[in-house]
């Protein structure tokens, strides 16, 4: 029995320690990382400690109580019965609103407070959640990316968020149609998927260190406002159920000092350029050509500024914009980092590296895997 209690103790105290040293430590929001982040922490503080007090009085007592008053086998008698005590009853009463009304004055004021547009020098961005991952438009800066969100460090940024995805939105509720018009349309014409690959369904946008969370409803345009003190990455998580790889819809925001973020903009707003090496240069014939088991790269994919060989811009149509693909540390809802490796496991068979994916086996040969692989690695 005391060796099943130490083995018990023992892997407690190895859960906690393994989860110490996750890489998604700073997925918390009990460490703020940024103004808004730092508001909901210090609402929630004086909140806690509040149920904290209120805890130890309840239970206390109700372990006083039981334990003081227990049956004892020596007792014959009854204690006597009371019914009502209208002084302590008008007590129980007043005291939880009280207590209650004290703590809605500042959980009101921090919602106001959260919930108003920021004023100022303020980047704006839509926040598109897909079936699953994250697209990131800049609808001033015409910059269009994917499960990387890249922010400058002091400055709020103001999200808006839309699901994307075939919807129930514009037809009948049975009958699914394209997705319903909404605030993140106004970006660039090709950063809206025209036909839709996944549902339309509820994400929920979360960067713990840097916000609160808000919910991506079809149909409906939310906001939340963010905001990062420091340079820096900080991971990102879809935290509303949404289907197979709902666990694996991660992302990061990137946080850069402002003059690092003008560079990234910049170099983010060029085209992308056509591949020089011949390995390349064969990877983005098979990305225009048809695949072993039908369908083509260009039918989901955009790469800005790169026309096929029939002269056609490459557009978006609902899965991640590659322009500069090689610049990402991460792809597949950020579930695996950009490396050969793992773009050789994806491009075998997506499905089997993230259950779910609407990317299809395209039954590529390993020679064509190659090539892809090197043409990916020139969009910088
Ligand atoms: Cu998207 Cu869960």
């Amino acid at each position: 029995m005391r060796k099943k209690t130490v083995l018990v103790l023992g892997l407690a105290v190895l859960a906690i320690a393994a989860a110490a040293c996750a890489p998604n430590a700073t997925q918390s929001a009990l460490e703020p990382k940024g103004p808004y982040a730092q508001k909901s922490y210090d609402l929630f503080v004086p909140v806690f400690w509040v149920a904290v007090g209120i805890f130890v009085i309840v239970e206390g007592l109700l372990l006083l109580f039981a334990i003081r008053y227990r049956h004892r086998k020596a007792r014959t008698t009854i204690p006597p019965q009371i019914h009502g005590n209208t002084r302590l009853e008008i007590a129980w009463t007043i005291l939880p609103t009280l207590i209650l009304a004290g703590v809605a004055v500042p959980t009101i004021a921090t919602i106001w407070d959260l919930a108003s547009k920021p004023t100022g020098n303020v980047l704006e961005v839509n926040v598109l959640g897909h079936q699953w991952w994250w697209e990131f438009d800049y609808p001033d800066q015409k910059i269009d990316t994917a499960n990387e969100l890249y922010i400058p460090t002091g400055r709020p940024v103001y999200v808006t968020l839309c699901a994307a995805g075939f919807g129930y939105g514009a037809g009948p509720p049975s009958e699914p149609g394209p997705p319903a018009p909404n605030a993140c349309q106004t970006g660039p014409p090709d950063s809206f998927p025209p036909a839709g690959i996944g549902a339309s369904v509820i994400h929920s946008f979360w960067v713990p260190a840097l916000a609160g969370t808000q919910d991506v409803v079809p149909g409906m345009t939310n906001h939340l406002t963010l905001q990062a003190d420091e340079p820096g990455t900080y991971p990102g998580q879809c935290k509303e159920f949404c289907g197979y790889a709902h666990a694996e819809m991660k992302f990061k925001v990137v946080a850069l000092t402002p003059a690092d973020f003008e560079q990234w903009v910049a170099e983010q707003q060029a085209g992308a350029e056509a591949p020089g090496q011949t390995e390349a240069e064969k990877g983005f014939e098979v990305f225009q050509s048809d695949l072993p088991a039908g369908g083509h790269c260009t039918d989901c994919h955009a790469i800005d500024g790169l026309e096929t060989d029939q002269g056609q811009p490459i557009l978006s149509n609902g899965a991640p914009n590659l322009t500069h693909f090689a610049s990402r540390s991460c792809f597949a809802g950020c579930s695996l980092a950009n490396t050969d490796e793992n773009l050789r496991r994806w491009l075998e068979n997506p499905s089997a590296v993230k259950y779910g994916s609407f990317m299809p086996d395209y039954g590529l040969s390993p020679e064509q895997i190659d090539q892809l692989i090197a043409f990916l690695n020139t969009l910088e």
